[in-house]
């Protein structure tokens, strides 16, 4: 192979991920003291931790391909290493080309490089620009590209309205934020002005933050007259992803709008609720149930965060992987699947924390679950927290069964 020599001057290894060898800065070069993050510290990204996204990206990535039955193309504008357009050049069949990108000189050089090294030049291409002006010169209705997967540093939003006018129609766009502070409500006004709504520090706020993002989409797709079908959401402690179709049409667009709407929460009795609507109409600010001031999620997305035969597909993609995470990928596979069945269930319940406010010593999830479906709630395990339940059940319902569960304790 006439390989180019490859010319950088900071200490590099190389590593195996997935099906790719990939060339990536010696992180260990670059921790001068503890707690030193070193993937921001090298001169190149290149996060070991993200591997499970990127896994997930490649299922995800396959179960779209097989879904739409033709050559796809695929645009990683913020690439850094190139790692993961790289792989899903590599591992997911029936892409046609990949564009990979990044701004910073250095990580140009190395995504070349691993391309090459990983014979892929015939397929994919590396640039060296600016993610927004690369995605604009994809605008035209015959450049744009099938998938668009935008991994960045913090949040996706600066880059969502021109991956937006990049997509092709029935095209997927797969978004990272891993902005956590204000998508759960540490930095509210943060999240108000990248995300356009109101986040809330509740136990379920990886969830808000799922919906948070795709409202942000939703709402952003709509100004091209696009509407969004999500695919497959999840959040971890560090980033939440998202992955939705996009369909044109005022229609579509309009449909999306009306998933959006709000989530009332009562700190003081776990009360929830949802309102539907794109104003908080009817808001009195008070929880109907206990009269406590309640607070407020949204505008975010309400309807479906998972689609049940696109998960479906993505568990038959992985039976065909032997990834490195292979128990963690399984078990959020098999959590999100059965989540997908019971998907008008929004918000969940964290045992511990309910158990917490109410002095009761925890019980097991498993339990719970058992007793409130004995009394004919819908009743499940979420992927969004190890200690959460999703269910149908009242928060007076749910504190009731927890007591129950409890009544060994002196004070219950
Ligand atoms: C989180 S890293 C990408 C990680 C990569 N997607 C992966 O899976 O390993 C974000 C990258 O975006 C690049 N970047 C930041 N702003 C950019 C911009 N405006 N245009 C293009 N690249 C940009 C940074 O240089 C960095 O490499
Ligand atoms: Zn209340």
């Amino acid at each position: 192979m006439n390989r180019e020599k490859l010319d950088v001057d900071f200490p590099t290894e190389l590593v195996r991920e997935g099906e790719v060898q990939i060339l990536v800065p010696k992180l260990s070069a670059f921790v001068k003291k503890l707690g030193d993050y070193a993937p921001s510290k090298a001169p190149v990204f290149y996060n070991p931790k993200m591997e499970l996204n990127r896994d997930i990206a490649v299922l995800a990535t396959q179960a779209y391909q097989r879904t739409v039955n033709r050559e796809i193309s695929i645009c990683e504008p913020l690439a850094g290493c190139g790692v993961r357009g790289v792989r899903l050049a590599k591992e997911v069949k029936g892409v046609k080309k990949v564009v990979i990108n990044d701004i910073n000189a250095k990580a140009y050089q190395l995504a070349k490089h691993n391309v090459q090294i990983n014979g892929l030049k015939k397929r994919v291409t590396v640039k060296n620009m600016d993610a927004n002006l690369l995605l604009a010169s994809h605008g035209a209705p015959h450049k744009r590209f099938d998938v668009i997967d935008i991994d960045p540093f913090g949040s996706p939003v600066p880059f969502m309205d021109s991956a937006v006018r990049a997509i092709r129609d029935g095209g997927l766009i797969a978004l990272t934020a891993t902005d956590m502070a204000p998508l759960c409500g540490v930095h509210p006004k943060a999240c108000m002005r990248k995300y356009g709504g109101n986040p809330l520090r509740t136990e379920y706020c990886h969830e808000l933050a799922v919906r948070l993002l795709i409202g942000c989409l939703a709402m952003t797709a709509a100004k091209y007259e696009m509407g969004i079908r999500v695919l497959f959401s999840y959040s971890t402690y560090h980033y939440v992803r998202v992955y939705a179709a996009l369909k044109h049409g005022a229609k579509m667009a309009d449909e999306s709008i009306k998933s959006m709407g709000y989530v009332l929460h009562c700190f003081e009795c776990f009360h929830r609720e949802t309102i539907n609507k794109p104003f908080l109409e009817g808001y009195g600010g008070k929880c109907p149930k206990c009269g406590s001031k309640m607070g407020f999620a949204g505008p975010l997305w309400l309807k479906e965060i998972f689609d049940k035969r696109f998960c479906a597909e993505m568990r038959k993609e992985f039976g065909n992987k032997t990834f490195r995470n292979i128990y963690g990928i399984h078990k959020m596979l098999a959590l999100i699947g059965n989540e997908a069945e019971f998907d008008t269930l929004v918000t969940y319940y964290v045992v511990d924390d309910v158990c917490d406010k109410l002095g009761l010593p925890t019980v097991s999830s498993e339990k719970v679950c058992e007793a409130l479906k004995n009394e004919g709630f819908k009743a499940i395990r979420t992927h969004f927290n190890s200690r959460g339940i999703k269910t149908d059940a009242p928060a007076e319902k749910v504190m009731q069964i927890l007591r129950g569960l409890c009544t060994k304790n002196d004070k219950f």
